[in-house]
């Protein structure tokens, strides 16, 4: 059986940092500024019936979720409906335009995005509360500035949507029929561009919505971002589901979780219909993915529901299976921010932000079913 034996390794150097940091500062200063009543983050005894483990996992889900919904309400503000569901923002006609050039629904389905964001982080705090635990709270962390543009917000803003690296390498990995992050396989990018420097997904300021293209590909970004985004979520829920202990936060994490799919493959079906084009403003390049040199079953933009692939042993059949699933690797919680640091939403932000952020991310990571 060919495993994957990263796992206990890196949850045996996560566990020691643990203790280190519990010896050093104290279990209050692993949470500092989330834990206001100052419980402590890993305490020996389950705390109102969750476990130490099954708090730190949701704790870090609802922090998460704090971050796609700051992210989504800035998407939502320019090229989404504004409405008493998701208020804020009065749109950008121009954005708007250019994003529904990828479906003619995309502001109800980024509205819709956003509106499920916002409910995971109020239901999963307002859950912690009854549980007696201390909810996640990032909001001493809005401190980023707004897009400039004509209908956004002047507010303080958790994430950075104007020089995103946005990682496209979940275009080939769902199509993939040999390859599986979980055993160290690796993707290439459907839009190599992408990660080749630093590119806006909203209008930074109207400067932005001429020439065509730009906004054109300013939208193309957003709409590759998206499917970023929530592919990161579809993998996050399961990976930290084999860690939960109580039934009842199992339930929460398989609940949420597939919602987080559906927003993926939504996404992934939207960029397909991203135009090819070049940025006349800084030469990035979206190009056509059904032609030559890309093309063929890798890039074919209707293949949109995952290619069976190698599942937990190469000697197994292949299964069409979210990926990856591990703790280790990409898919865990640690992994997650790293993936989010690396695609330039949180430039900007203070070391304190990034260290409370991945605080939060080891003790998920490090929980272990009871
Ligand atoms: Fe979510």
């Amino acid at each position: 059986m060919e495993h994957n034996t990263q796992q206990s390794k890196d949850s045996t150097s996560r566990r020691s940092f643990l203790r280190k940091g519990l010896a050093v500062g104290g279990a209050g200063a692993i949470g500092a500024g989330l834990l206001a009543n100052g419980l402590p983050a890993f305490a020996e005894v389950a705390s109102g019936g969750l476990t130490p483990g099954d708090a730190a996992i949701l704790r870090f889900l609802s922090a998460a979720e704090i971050l796609e919904t700051d992210l989504w309400q800035q998407y939502n503000e320019l090229g989404g409906i504004q409405d008493s569901e998701v208020s804020g923002g009065s749109g950008s006609k121009l954005y708007t335009q250019a994003l529904q050039v990828l479906d003619g629904d995309m502001p109800q389905y980024i509205h819709d995005n956003t509106e499920d964001e916002i409910s995971h982080f109020t239901f999963i705090n307002a859950y912690l509360v009854s549980k007696g635990v201390d909810p996640a709270n990032l909001d001493r962390f809005r401190t980023l500035p707004s897009s400039k543009a004509t209908g956004a917000q002047q507010i303080g803003r958790l994430t950075n949507l104007m020089q995103l690296t946005v990682d496209t390498s979940y275009w080939t990995k769902y199509r993939s029929r040999t390859k599986n992050p979980d055993f160290g396989d690796t993707f290439p990018p459907a839009i190599p561009g992408l990660l080749q420097g630093q590119f806006p997904a909203i209008p930074r300021s109207d400067a932005d919505l001429h020439p065509k293209d730009h906004i054109q590909a300013i939208a193309n970004t957003a709409g590759f971002h998206f499917a970023f985004i929530e592919q990161g979520g579809t993998s996050l829920y399961p990976s930290l589901a084999q860690r939960v202990t109580g039934p009842e936060v199992l339930r929460i994490l398989l609940s949420i979780g597939p919602t987080e799919t559906m927003h993926f493959q939504t996404w992934h079906d939207k960029a397909g219909n991203a135009p090819a084009l070049t940025d006349p403003t800084n030469g990035l390049v979206f190009p056509d993915l059904n032609a030559a040199p890309f093309g063929g079953e890798d890039f074919q933009t209707n293949l949109i529901m995952p290619e069976p692939t190698v599942f937990l042993s190469r000697t197994f059949p292949a299964v069409s299976i979210i990926r990856p699933t591990q703790i280790a690797g990409s898919g865990g919680a640690v992994g997650t921010v790293k993936a989010w640091t690396a695609d330039g939403l949180f430039i900007g932000q203070s070391r304190e932000f990034l260290a409370v952020l991945n605080q939060l991310a080891e003790a998920a990571d490090a929980a272990r079913r009871g």
